[in-house]
């Protein structure tokens, strides 16, 4: 029977790859979507219309209590999906509150929702890697000591705990996929790898001259979206709740990204310098393409992160498909399609 699903914060690029999965499999979907969008329905956009169409959906901040609860008490949803957060990290540092309120109190209206009107509805919570911070030893796994070290972080742990409390001690069926960063052709401009994608495309056109960053030597494991969307029906496919983590377990630097990108549109990079004084040039134009702007560096930034999800293979059949060079020509892609005049 085809199961009836609530996925929270449909609109971003998680929603698009979640909604197109789990339509594929004759689910019911609806989606909660913020209120006055400044997007109209984000990434949904990219969905065929035939599968627009199929969508149902919910205008809603996840902060409204009164109308989660009504919502989850009417539909009695089989699964629920929550992925709506305030998911940037550089945000959080200067938004701490708007990240709290939407990250925690929309997590805690969700799950008690589920506890008081629909107990038998699963959740699923993404989680992140950023509960973790930096890497001490090894690889990040299930279980890993969190140590957080942003407010992004802090509501990430919470969450983890808090889904944890409700299926331990008050029986709802809830787990967390924890996700390491996953990128993707729909990925939001305040993310190091969108930005750098973008600015690249547009050096190569001829339309930016250069591109400015932060720490270029912050290690990150990154993935596939779409990789990671398929992993997390998996887990709420299972009939026990449990943690999981979704990761590449490969570790690589944003200078390589940055590198590798370039190459990609056919331009090798010099480098230059060190610290703040570190810049690229176009190795056959001797253009300045690359420099360093303190303000994008972050207090407290995790130096690097690289997981462990020996678990999700195991135990849910999970592979990270798409390697690093792929997501990189998908964006590409997207890019020279939607931003070139
Ligand atoms: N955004 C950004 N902009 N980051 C920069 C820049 C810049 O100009 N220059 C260097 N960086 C560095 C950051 O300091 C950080 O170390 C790294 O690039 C990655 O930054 P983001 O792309 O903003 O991602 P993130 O790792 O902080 O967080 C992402 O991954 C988490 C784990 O999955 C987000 O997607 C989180 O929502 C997610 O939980």
């Amino acid at each position: 029977m085809s199961r009836k699903v609530l996925i929270t914060g449909i609109g971003g690029q998680d929603g698009y790859f979640l909604a197109k999965l789990l339509l594929n499999k004759g689910c019911k979907v609806h989606g909660l979507i913020r209120e006055k969008p400044s997007n109209g329905i984000g990434s949904l956009a990219h969905l065929e219309e035939s599968q627009q169409s199929q969508l149902i959906l919910h205008e809603s901040n996840i902060s409204n209590k009164g109308f989660i609860d009504e919502l989850v008490a009417e539909k009695q949803f089989d699964d629920i999906y929550h992925l709506a957060a305030q998911s940037s990290v550089a945000r959080s540092i200067q938004h701490p509150r708007e990240t709290i309120e939407t990250n925690i109190l929309g997590l805690t209206n969700i799950a008690t929702s589920i506890r008081d009107r629909s107990p038998q509805t699963r959740l699923l919570f993404t989680g992140s890697s950023e509960m973790f911070g930096d890497i001490t030893s090894g690889k990040q796994s299930e279980s890993t000591p969190t140590q957080p070290q942003s407010p992004y972080g802090l509501t990430k742990e919470f969450g983890y705990q808090l889904v944890r409390t409700y299926r331990e001690h008050y029986g709802l069926w809830a787990a967390t996929a924890i996700l390491f960063n996953h990128e993707s052709e729909f990925r939001g401009q305040q993310f190091v790898t969108k930005k750098i994608v973008r600015s690249v495309v547009r050096i190569a056109a001829g339309f930016d001259d250069v591109l400015s960053l932060g720490n270029i030597y912050a290690k990150r494991d990154w993935g596939y979206a779409g990789d990671y969307m398929d992993g997390v029906i998996r887990v709420m496919e299972r009939n026990e709740p449990d943690d999981y983590v979704f990761a590449t377990g490969k570790l690589r630097s944003v200078k390589d990204f940055v590198n590798t990108t370039f190459s990609h549109v056919g331009i090798d990079l010099d480098w230059f310098g060190d610290g703040i004084d570190e810049i690229a040039l176009n190795r056959s134009s001797q253009n300045l393409v690359v420099k360093i702007d303190k303000h994008f560096y972050r207090p407290g930034d995790i130096k690097g992160t690289c997981g462990d999800a020996s678990k999700a293979k195991l135990l849910l059949g999970w592979q990270p498909r798409t390697n690093l060079s792929s997501i990189i020509s998908k964006m590409i892609s997207q890019e020279q399609d939607t931003t070139l005049p």
